[in-house]
């Protein structure tokens, strides 16, 4: 504290990202990154991005970029908006929408955990959603919440997520309100609700590179909804920043966009390698959520979260869990490589064993 503190900074309770390790001996499993390497055409195209596209300010409409979303994805230009990463695009979402005293949004209790550090920053509040005792969103919670409505599809941290038909009908259930549906953990089995959007204009979808096209370094992430949403987002990014994403990132995120064979292997590569985790897990006597994204969250009958983080800790291998009651229990894996996952079970192995 200082005491040139506005009460805004006063009142926030900022983010804590997960630990970034510089050692390339530790097995970074903490954070959910992808488990292979981004498309070699994605990167070719970086190390040969023009010189003078450096000296000039980037396009602010991520033009290229932008073109190859909407093709991707089946949708008008009109109807995406390209960010730094796709808490930025959140976060712009929170003001444009989520920011008014009478609008209040409805969270799933067990969520992404920047959401309420939006919510903060604006002054606004948060309505938590008890989860179902399987640790599925309450989704019929939701419908009857008279309000804005967001969660993760998958949800994060369970890995859980809702089929099409029963996103369309919350969205369908009351036009009068925004449901923000977090695709930040597109790409790993879990149905997208874009083919939703030029259907109902009260959905807004957001998405990430750092996941379905691991280009976590490169911050880069998009919304995609209908035109008069995304005027409101594309308002919002004026007023704080023009130029979010550099030339570099566009060039390298246009390319892997339109790499779709390198997604279609690495989605499947990452949905074998989850398969085998969890069978691992399983092994070990861990229940594990059925998960339709890069990570597992599983819970050992004898051990807690922490205990088991701390431990891996000694081991060179970095996994996520919590001090919070609810998720006590758990541990958050990312899937990594064969070779990962292999050194993972084999350490957790010799300590439950010992
Ligand atoms: C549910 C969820 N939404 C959004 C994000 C942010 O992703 P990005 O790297 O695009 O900012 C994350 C990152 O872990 C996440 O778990």
């Amino acid at each position: 504290m200082h005491r040139l503190w506005s009460d805004t900074l006063q009142r926030l309770s900022p983010y804590a990202p997960g630990e970034q390790a510089q050692n390339s001996d530790v097995i970074k499993l903490n954070t959910n990154e992808h488990a292979l390497a981004p498309s070699s055409g994605a990167v070719t195209a970086g190390q040969q991005l023009d010189v003078e596209r450096l000296r000039r300010y980037p396009d602010p409409t991520s033009r290229l970029l932008t073109e190859a979303i909407a093709t991707a994805n089946n949708v008008s230009f009109d109807q995406v908006l390209v960010t730094n990463g796709s808490d930025e695009v959140l976060a712009f979402a929170w003001t444009a929408f989520l920011s008014d005293a009478h609008k209040v949004p409805a969270v799933p209790a067990m969520t992404y955990t920047f959401y309420p550090v939006w919510a903060k920053l604006l002054g606004q509040g948060l309505h938590q959603v008890t989860m179902n005792s399987d640790l599925s969103i309450d989704v019929e919670a939701l419908k009857a919440w008279d309000g804005p409505v967001v969660f993760p599809n998958p949800n994060a941290p369970t890995g859980l997520s809702l089929p099409l038909e029963t996103i369309e009908g919350l969205v369908a259930h009351n036009p009068n309100r925004l449901v923000l549906i977090d695709e930040a953990y597109f790409g790993f089995g879990a149905a997208s609700a874009v083919s939703l959007i030029n259907q109902y204009d009260n959905l807004l979808i957001t998405r990430s590179f750092s996941k379905s096209h691991a280009l976590a370094g490169l911050r880069v992430g998009y919304a995609l909804a209908h035109a008069k949403l995304v005027e409101g987002l594309r308002r919002v990014k004026d007023s704080f920043n023009s130029y979010p994403v550099d030339a570099y990132a566009q060039c390298v995120a246009t390319a892997a966009v339109s790499d779709s064979a390198w997604f279609t292997e690495a989605s499947a590569a990452v949905k074998e390698n989850r398969a085998e985790l969890a069978a691992g897990l399983t092994q070990q006597r861990f229940s594990v959520l059925p998960s339709e994204a890069n990570f597992v969250l599983a819970s050992h009958p004898e051990h807690t979260g922490i205990v088991l983080t701390e431990y891996l800790k000694t081991q060179n291998i970095l996994v996520r869990s919590w001090s919070s009651d609810e998720l006590l229990p758990w541990v958050r894996i990312t899937v990594g490589t064969k070779d990962q996952q292999a050194r993972l079970l084999s350490a957790l192995a010799d300590y439950l064993n010992d």
